[in-house]
């Protein structure tokens, strides 16, 4: 039997929509079910899509019409959340959500899924979307700097601002998206003015750190304070000291610095090529996958 395609939801399917997003097993988005709860104004932002059952609504999709990424500046629409028990509508979905995003001239169409949904990514991956990135978590703790190590970490300075922005931009091709082109030279110096810009917040939000033996400044972790997350705005550590104690000692300097702010969680993204911080931060420091991005190009 021909079953109808996604249509655009209107407030009268609002509760079906809530109510399927009860049974999901993943996580839902929750900011925006309150949004959608208080009837404030999302539609400005996101599109909500619904297919229609005999029985009542059969999935949803809420689009995050358009972002453009720092740095990057890649244009892209985001699938905050989807859910349809059955292939045909997750694909009917999925589709619907690529011609929404083109029509909002969005290079990229990306969507965050549980590292254990195998049948989700299966679904995504037979689309033409591939794994671009990796949100990983640890809880913070209070750690000990490794005794009788050669390196000493202490909180960043105005001098040192310009080597961070450096090693920052020498580390590029490890920490851009995985399955994206980009113009390296093109992106160097945007990079290095938006670590300028973060080291130059007035805020409270932005603690940098960086890692010394003697004069030279071996390594940084910007880490920017987002409520109960302190999260991993930049990390890299110089190259000659790659495979050393040098980032377990910046890193669980952070950690402890966390900790007695009582910030309970330190988090980041790793890009998918980036297998060597991925390793490190599972194995030396205990960090889990908590979700992973998959991303489709749109043109
Ligand atoms: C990521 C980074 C901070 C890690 O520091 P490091 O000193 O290189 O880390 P370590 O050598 O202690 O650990 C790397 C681990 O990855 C493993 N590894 C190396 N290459 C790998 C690969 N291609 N695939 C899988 N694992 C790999 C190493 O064997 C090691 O694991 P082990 O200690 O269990 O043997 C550093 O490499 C860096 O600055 N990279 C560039 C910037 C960056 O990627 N920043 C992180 C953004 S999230």
């Amino acid at each position: 039997m021909h079953q109808p395609g996604p249509r655009l939801a209107s407030s009268t399917d609002l509760q079906g929509v809530l109510a399927l997003a009860e049974r999901k097993i993943s996580p839902c988005n929750e900011a925006i079910y309150q949004r959608i709860r208080e009837g404030d104004t999302w539609q400005s932002e996101y599109d909500l899509y619904v297919c229609d059952g005999t029985e009542g609504l059969r999935g949803f999709l809420v689009l995050k019409k358009h972002l453009t990424r720092g740095i990057t500046g890649d244009r892209e629409s985001v699938i905050c959340d989807f859910f349809a028990p059955h292939v045909p509508d997750q694909t009917s979905l999925l589709d619907c959500a690529a011609d929404a995003a083109r029509s909002y001239d969005s290079q990229f169409l990306t969507i965050e899924i549980a590292p254990h949904d195998k049948h989700l990514r299966e679904v995504l991956e037979g689309q033409g979307y591939r794994l671009e990135s990796h949100r990983i978590s640890v809880a913070t703790a209070d750690c000990r700097p490794p005794e009788a190590s050669p390196y000493s970490v202490r909180l960043a300075e105005a001098q040192d601002h310009f080597s961070i922005a450096v090693l920052n931009s020498m580390m590029l091709e490890h920490t851009l998206s995985a399955e994206r082109d980009y113009d390296l030279s093109e992106l160097t110096f945007r990079s290095m003015e938006a670590i300028f810009q973060q080291l130059s917040r007035q805020d409270e939000g932005c603690v940098a750190l960086v890692l010394t033996r003697g004069q030279e400044l071996v390594a940084h972790l910007l880490l920017e304070l987002m409520g109960e997350t302190g999260y991993i705005y930049d990390l890299a550590v110089a190259r000659e000291h790659w495979g050393g104690t040098a980032v377990r000692h910046i890193m669980r300097s952070g950690s402890q610095l966390l900790f007695q702010r009582n910030i309970p969680l330190l988090a980041g993204d790793v890009s998918a090529c980036n297998l060597r911080a991925l390793q490190f931060a599972r194995r030396a420091l205990g960090f889990s996958v908590d979700s992973q991005r998959f991303g489709r190009r749109l043109r």
